[in-house]
């Protein structure tokens, strides 16, 4: 679907040595299993799409109601619902090559052998540039433990990144660690040191909502994972925090995820330490909203006299 916005070469970045067109990619979970977003929106000012995170076996998710709209933001249980693996090489792995924008796989697992095995049946891949590790899901057991866990983690990321050798590897964290002995920036220089290409923060946070009527959780999963603008500022912190004590000296480009509805939300991720941002919930709320940060952040880059996006990453100024 076109509406006619062409990125222009001030949003150009590298993610790690991938050209996206626009820092903008849409998060997973947000945006089908592929292209699907292509029919009401223009993807090709995305710098890319991250799919649906792919489980070995199919699963159906969690039972209904399993999303719901808050003052501030969106409340999800999906559970991971997917096509499996079996599906995912059958139908959609064939058609990624067609897909005129960077596609990035998304992956979820019970074990490391899950992990292993979608990412290096992704890693065969030609067209797909990169894998996004979800260790961070809330709403199933196992992957939130592997994030949390820098034994495991280490385990994780070092299997997959040994069976991914053409693809980069970038690893999703969770932005809870609080009552976990570890710091996010302790848990993303693990993912660095086992071979980490980028770190994608944030997945959503854990809460909870209540029908005062019948008493009961809003989802039938009773919690769910919290998105959208009322994690924003929790996601910059982090982003700030990671970049300055971490991926400023290594060189690793952050992903940022949470709750960009606005241009302003993008700029401030970038400013923070952040190459890229993802649009998840926001895109459900406003399909418009990608392209009306694209065309935020190239009139911002003017301002701001940066020839290109990437001159801002990290570049607040702190006293
Ligand atoms: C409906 C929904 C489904 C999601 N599914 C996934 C998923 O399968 N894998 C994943 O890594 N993150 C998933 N997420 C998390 C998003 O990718 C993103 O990290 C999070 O929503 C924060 O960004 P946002 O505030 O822009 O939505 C999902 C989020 C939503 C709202």
């Amino acid at each position: 679907m076109g509406m006619g916005y062409t990125p222009s070469p001030r949003l150009q970045t590298s993610l790690s040595g991938i050209a996206l067109r626009s820092p903008i990619l849409l998060a997973s979970g947000t945006a089908g299993t592929i292209d699907e977003m292509n029919d009401v929106m223009d993807i090709t000012l995305l710098g890319g799409i991250v799919t649906k995170s792919i489980t070995r076996h199919p699963r159906e998710g969690n039972p209904f109601p399993r999303i719901t709209w808050t003052r501030a933001g969106m409340l999800n249980a999906i559970g991971l619902a997917n096509p499996g693996l079996d599906a995912w090489k059958a139908d959609i792995a064939p058609r990624i090559s067609a897909v005129s924008n960077n596609i990035i796989g998304s992956v979820a697992g019970d074990s490391i052998e899950d992990y292993v095995q979608i990412a290096s049946a992704m890693d065969q891949v030609q067209s797909i540039p990169a894998i996004e590790l979800n260790v961070s899901c809330p709403n199933v057991h196992s992957g939130l433990e592997f994030g949390a866990d820098p034994a495991a983690l280490t385990e994780l990321v070092t299997a997959v990144r040994s069976q991914t050798p053409n693809t980069k590897l970038f690893v999703k964290l969770s932005p809870i660690t609080v009552g976990t002995p570890n710091t996010i920036v302790d848990l993303a220089r693990v993912a660095v040191d086992c071979g980490a290409d980028g770190l994608t923060l944030c997945n959503t946070v854990p809460a909870m909502g209540i029908d005062v009527h019948t008493r009961k959780p809003i989802l039938a999963n009773t919690t769910g994972g919290m998105s959208g603008p009322a994690i924003h500022p929790i996601t910059v912190r982090l982003v700030h925090l990671v970049y300055s004590q971490l991926t400023k000296d290594t060189n690793t480009p952050i992903i940022a995820a949470g709750g960009v509805t606005r241009w302003e939300d993008a700029a401030e991720f970038i400013l923070a330490g952040a190459t890229a941002v993802q649009i998840g919930a926001g895109s459900f709320a406003d399909l418009s909203i990608p392209r009306k940060v694209a065309k935020g952040l190239d009139k911002w880059c003017v301002k701001q006299s940066a020839a290109s996006i990437s001159d801002l990453v990290g570049q607040v100024k702190l006293s």
